[in-house]
């Protein structure tokens, strides 16, 4: 895949107005924050195709990326405690109408802080994903904050949480520095592949 052949197509806050899905899907999920707009950015080698923000939780929307013969799906963020009831269930409603829809849902990215255990929201998702037999790999974001000698510990005990919730792959990344970059595209190479 040439990553850097990406563009931003539309942000959707109603899953009927998605697009069609006539190509392999790669989504991006976690909560506010996380690092998503960074990571996406990181990957596709470009500074802003994905606006990064200092104020989580601001949209929910559905942001769709073309990028090369795959689309980059990157979807709103949970777990902001100022979120209202409504809000939540717009979500709730977007998240679910997006993944029973027959699309191409060739491989989910889930972003988890590498500096903290994963909250009751990671975990929900954790088990949503595990449940709907959404194939995921976990991104774990932030890399660039832990030191060199906690790096494989940290990645050991991440496996052995995800692994019961039916993860394929923990991979390391900083949208900050490009830590574990390489390894990632070649793990979203590999199941558009398959
Ligand atoms: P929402 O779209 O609001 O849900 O957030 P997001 O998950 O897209 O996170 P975003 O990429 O906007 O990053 C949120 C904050 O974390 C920003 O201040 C980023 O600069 C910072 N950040 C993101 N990734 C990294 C990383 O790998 N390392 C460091 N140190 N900071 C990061
Ligand atoms: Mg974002």
């Amino acid at each position: 895949m040439i990553f850097n052949k990406a563009d931003f197509i539309a942000s959707y806050g109603i899953s009927s107005q998605l697009p069609e899905s006539d190509r392999p899907e790669l989504s991006f999920s976690g909560r506010s924050n996380v690092g998503k707009s960074s990571l996406i950015n990181k990957l596709c080698s470009r500074k802003n195709l994905a606006r990064v923000s200092s104020t989580p939780g601001k949209t929910a929307t559905i942001n769709f990326y073309s990028v090369d013969d795959c689309y980059f799906v990157d979807l709103p963020g949970y777990g902001y405690a100022k979120v209202s009831n409504a809000d939540r269930e717009r979500w709730d409603d977007l998240i679910n109408s997006y993944f029973e829809a027959p699309r191409h849902h060739t491989l989910l990215v889930q972003l988890l802080d590498c500096r903290h255990a994963p909250s009751a929201d990671d975990l929900q998702m954790l088990r949503y994903l595990h449940y709907h037999r959404i194939p995921y790999v976990v991104a774990l974001t932030k890399a660039d904050k832990l030191k060199k000698s906690q790096l494989a510990k940290t990645q050991e005990d991440f496996e052995n949480i995800c692994r019961p919730y039916g993860c394929q792959k923990v991979v390391l990344t900083s949208g900050e520095n490009g830590y574990g970059i390489p390894e990632l595209q070649a793990v979203l190479n590999a199941a558009v592949a398959a």
